[in-house]
């Protein structure tokens, strides 16, 4: 079960990732015990309250059973103001939070599919499944993949890649959607699908639908804005299909995509 407990971390590696990310790896034993696939955290970027909100993070990995490992890009005032962080400092943090992928049966081949910025619970998520899972990365170009390092492992841990680029420097010309589409279409052989995808809104409505037209399981670990990663605060709910609404901090972030109203909209914008 996640802990929702506060965490003083130590900041042990925080370097350039490649490709606009940055890789910070934070020792927090109590924490990484509890990780699981799908997990976040919520991390406060300053000792001096600003911004005041922390920020959300998928976590990417535990190492050694004692840290655990975050991939950013840098997006506005939180994320610039944490590239400043040096190892050595400490950092508070709360989680693991969230509810986590679920485990995938032994005979299912689960179908990554990352988008954007979308790749660190997958990443984790491969590290554990990998071996019986194939990848669909799609970006606008080549330089907007993950970063080289994070590919390499995802490369070693899964059975296949499918690349997709938007200008075609890269795997398939066109959205990571047409990409998975294709395979849908003809899978291999004694393959059974389930998808587990994390990526902008607009993939993931997509992934959903292709979903839904091939009768396969679909899991959507979504990227609402937060304030409190709680459950408190509701400024992460996000409409379903039965009616009413759902916290992405607290029932997510991840759903089985039949769940989600995929055009409905969030209750309201928090400011931060
Ligand atoms: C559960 C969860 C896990 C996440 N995991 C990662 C991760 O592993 N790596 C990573 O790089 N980012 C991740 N994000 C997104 C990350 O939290 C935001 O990029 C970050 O909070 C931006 O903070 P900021 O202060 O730099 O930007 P702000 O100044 O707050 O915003 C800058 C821009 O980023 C957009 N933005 C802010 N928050 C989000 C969000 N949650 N989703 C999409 N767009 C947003 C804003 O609309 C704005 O355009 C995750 C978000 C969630 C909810
Ligand atoms: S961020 Fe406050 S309820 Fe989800």
């Amino acid at each position: 079960m996640p802990s929702n407990k506060l965490h003083r971390a130590k900041v042990l590696l925080h370097r350039p990732a490649g490709r606009g990310y940055y890789r910070l790896v934070l020792l927090a034993p109590g924490l990484a015990a509890a990780a699981a696939p799908g997990h976040f955290v919520m991390l406060r970027v300053s000792a001096n309250l600003d911004p005041l909100l922390a920020r959300p993070f998928g976590i990417s990995s535990v190492i050694a059973k004692r840290s655990i490992e975050l991939y950013y890009r840098v997006a506005g005032r939180g994320t610039t103001l944490l590239t400043a962080v040096e190892p050595g400092r400490t950092l508070d943090l709360l989680g693991p939070l969230g509810n986590g992928f679920p485990v995938p049966d032994r005979a299912a081949t689960p179908l990554l599919v990352a988008g954007g910025s979308g790749f660190p619970p997958l990443l984790y998520f491969s590290s554990r499944y990998g071996k019986q899972a194939r990848l669909f990365v799609g970006s606008r170009d080549k330089e907007c993949l993950p970063p080289a390092a994070v590919m390499k492992d995802l490369r070693s841990r899964t059975k296949a890649v499918h690349y997709a680029t938007e200008d075609g420097s890269r795997g398939a010309c066109g959205f990571v959607t047409d990409t998975l589409a294709a395979y849908l279409a003809r899978p291999a052989a004694g393959e059974s699908p389930v998808i587990y995808a994390c990526g902008p809104n607009a993939m993931l409505a997509s992934v959903s639908r292709l979903a839904a037209e091939h009768s396969i399981p679909c899991y959507v670990s979504l990227e609402e804005r937060m304030a409190c990663g709680l459950g408190v605060c509701m400024g992460c709910s996000v409409s379903m299909k039965s009616g009413g609404y759902k916290r992405v901090c607290k029932e997510g972030p991840v759903f089985d995509s039949r769940e989600i109203d995929w055009g409905g909209k969030t209750i309201l914008q928090v400011g931060r």
